[in-house]
């Protein structure tokens, strides 16, 4: 039996999982609402995608979860973009959009968000290493995916300070640069630029950057790991608490309307964020109700 990870006061917050295209997100999540959006639509791979239903089993030769082919690069994009727009809407003032893709139709789906968010609306984007092995005759192998960010509005939130977007300093650099201690007993370094002093604590660590090698895919992928699912392409965890926590608040409202195994939706919860989640397919709904109900978290679905 798995151990309930939230606690009785979120068990009270409302929270809904919906059977649902992604097109129809403004069905169940009020206009101007979200402080988050995860997207982690099918990528274009041009192939299904099985799924591991027992232990033991193989994925390929698993029930289809979804299938990922496409007539064309632009049928996949004028999809793509109905959906972008439709998230759009959902969004507080303060709300951004993470767009999980890769090397496929990231370039092109750029283009597609600079349209409906506006270039200026770009706040950067995350290398994710997942750490699979990649193997290509003709360019580098692919070992990593991308992740755009683009905000609503011209204030988004970004909680630069969370524990979950910091790692330490390496301690060469602490024995060399921290060698201060305030009143409080914390170690610090201060910089000066220009005429200006910036202070960095020890204890605070240094921001992580862009690159994120960290989060092994292989945590939700491999039957030994608890948390997989035996659903295809589940995304690790702590990938998505650190998403979470970097870009909502406690009590914020967090939407993924590709949810697939619900990844996102248990790291919204265990971070004390609502959520509202939906996916297309029979297999990821019955996947993320008992992934939901095992950990305890409670939602109304539809
Ligand atoms: C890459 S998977 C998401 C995996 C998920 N992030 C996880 O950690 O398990 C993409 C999901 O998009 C869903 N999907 C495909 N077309 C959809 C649509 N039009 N509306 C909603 N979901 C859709 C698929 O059923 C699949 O579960």
């Amino acid at each position: 039996m798995s151990t309930p990870i939230v606690a009785e006061a979120h068990l009270r917050s409302e929270n809904v999982l919906v059977q649902a295209d992604a097109k129809d997100l403004g069905s169940f999540v009020a206009a101007g609402s979200a402080d988050l959006a995860y997207l982690d639509p099918p990528f274009k791979v041009e192939k299904s995608f099985g799924a591991r239903l027992t232990k033991g089993s193989s994925r390929a030769r698993g029930p289809i979860a979804y299938d990922d082919t496409w007539t064309s690069l632009e049928a996949y994009l004028a999809w793509l973009e109905e959906r972008i727009a439709v998230v759009r809407e959902a969004l507080s003032p303060r709300g951004t959009m993470w767009l999980h893709l890769d090397q496929r139709a990231v370039h092109e789906a750029k283009i597609v968000c600079d349209r409906v968010f506006g270039a200026k609306r770009f706040r950067g984007e995350v290398v994710w290493v997942p750490g699979n092995g990649s193997k290509s005759k003709t360019g580098p192998g692919m070992s990593h995916q991308t992740i755009l960010l683009y905000a609503r509005g011209s204030e988004p939130i970004w909680n630069a300070k969370a524990p979950a977007l910091r790692a330490p300093f390496a301690a060469t650099s602490l024995d060399m640069h921290f060698t201060n201690v305030d009143d409080d007993g914390r170690r610090y370094r201060d910089r000066v630029v220009g005429n200006k002093t910036y202070r960095y604590y020890a204890d605070e660590g240094r921001a992580l950057g862009s690159v994120w090698t960290d989060c092994p895919s292989m945590a939700a992928n491999t039957p030994l790991r608890a948390e997989t699912t035996g659903y295809p392409t589940q995304k690790p965890l702590k990938l998505l608490d650190r998403i979470v926590r970097a870009t909502s608040d406690v009590g914020s409202l967090v939407v993924d309307p590709f949810c697939g195994s619900g990844t996102t939706l248990v790291a919204a919860a265990a971070a004390d964020r609502r959520f509202a989640g939906s996916d297309v397919g029979d297999l990821a709904i019955r996947t993320t109700s008992s992934r939901l109900d095992a950990s305890g978290i409670t939602y109304r679905s539809r």
